[in-house]
């Protein structure tokens, strides 16, 4: 094991695929010191052209660097490299650099700590290109002393955003804004199903779909403040309004290969709110 003093400026990026190979580059660029190590050591010869200095063993190159950075596929890959490292992590920063759940940013938490290493979690909003071009954002969750020491070196690989010390809060972030992404487009997909089934023109009706995502963007601002005043107020439509067009929507969308979105579960709370009195109010009351 290097002597941690000895480590402290060298960064280990473990795993040069897609986002690692990207992340070693920008590294370099910024004159950084990296080791690197890939299962498949061919994978790194790019990189050692660019500088970075090829380990002969995973436990080499945690052992050289303060801050080891995971840029593998998962979690389950991230353990099996924490096994296979196997000693004593102390005064090292492990970030695991892959989409997650918040189940496996904890036991991956467990795990760094049982090795005597702090922890953060990173979640991505990002892909190779913009860590190329430097304009990727970059959420961590943990060891809030680990951030603050490894600020600088995490800030060249993206904007980095700290939001939670618990391990999980970052993988958290991640799913949920990739939730949002996929919910609007498999919406956007599944109208442009069903107008193109109508036999309607699918450029002039993207037009106005263009409109109508616009509307969510602008409506996030205000939809934030309900759920923090736990006010609901209708807005363009109340509940019962909402109910009858979401039904209406839920006949269009019958047989549809995307299936219905999930609105028959959206329609029944609706129902339990109306129900309970609360028919005047605006759909961000079916989370309030
Ligand atoms: N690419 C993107 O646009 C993007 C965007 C956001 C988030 N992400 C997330 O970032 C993570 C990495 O993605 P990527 O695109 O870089 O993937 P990738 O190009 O497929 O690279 C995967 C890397 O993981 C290594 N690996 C896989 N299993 C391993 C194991 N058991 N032990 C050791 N090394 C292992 C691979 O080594 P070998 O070369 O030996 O196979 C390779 O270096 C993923 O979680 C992905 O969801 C990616």
């Amino acid at each position: 094991m290097v002597d941690i003093e000895e480590s402290a400026d060298r960064v280990a990026v473990i795993g040069t695929g897609a986002i690692g190979g990207a992340v070693v580059r920008r590294l370099r660029a910024a004159g950084r010191d990296v080791t690197v190590w890939n299962r498949r050591s061919s994978r790194t010869a790019e990189m050692v052209e660019l500088g970075a200095v090829p380990a002969a063993s995973l436990g080499e190159a945690t052992s050289a660097s303060a801050l080891i950075l995971l840029t593998v596929t998962d979690h389950a890959a991230v353990r099996q490299c924490l096994d296979s490292v196997g000693e004593d992590l102390s005064g090292r920063t492990v970030v695991a650099m892959c989409t997650g759940t918040p189940g496996d940013a904890r036991s991956t938490a467990t795990r760094v700590a049982g090795l005597g290493g702090q922890y953060l979690d990173a979640g991505l909003q990002a892909s190779p290109d913009m860590i190329g071009a430097g304009a990727a954002t970059i959420l961590y969750s943990g060891s809030p002393t680990a951030f603050e020491q490894h600020r600088a070196t995490l800030g060249l690989v993206g904007a980095a955003r700290f939001v939670g010390e618990t391990p999980d809060a970052a993988a958290v972030w991640d799913l949920a804004l990739f939730g949002v992404w996929y919910d609007a487009q498999l919406g956007l997909l599944r109208a442009l199903d069903v107008v193109r089934e109508a036999g309607i023109d699918v450029v002039e009706f993207s037009d106005t779909a263009t409109s109508q995502l616009g509307h969510v963007v602008a409506g996030v601002p205000a939809t934030v403040s309900e759920l923090r005043g736990a006010t609901y107020p209708p807005g363009p439509a109340n509940l019962v309004e909402h109910h009858t067009v979401l039904r209406q929507i839920l006949e269009l969308r019958a047989g549809l290969r995307l299936g219905d979105g999930g609105l028959p579960e959206v329609v029944a709370r609706i129902e339990a709110l109306i129900a309970a009195g609360r028919h005047g109010e605006g759909l961000t009351a079916t989370i309030g």
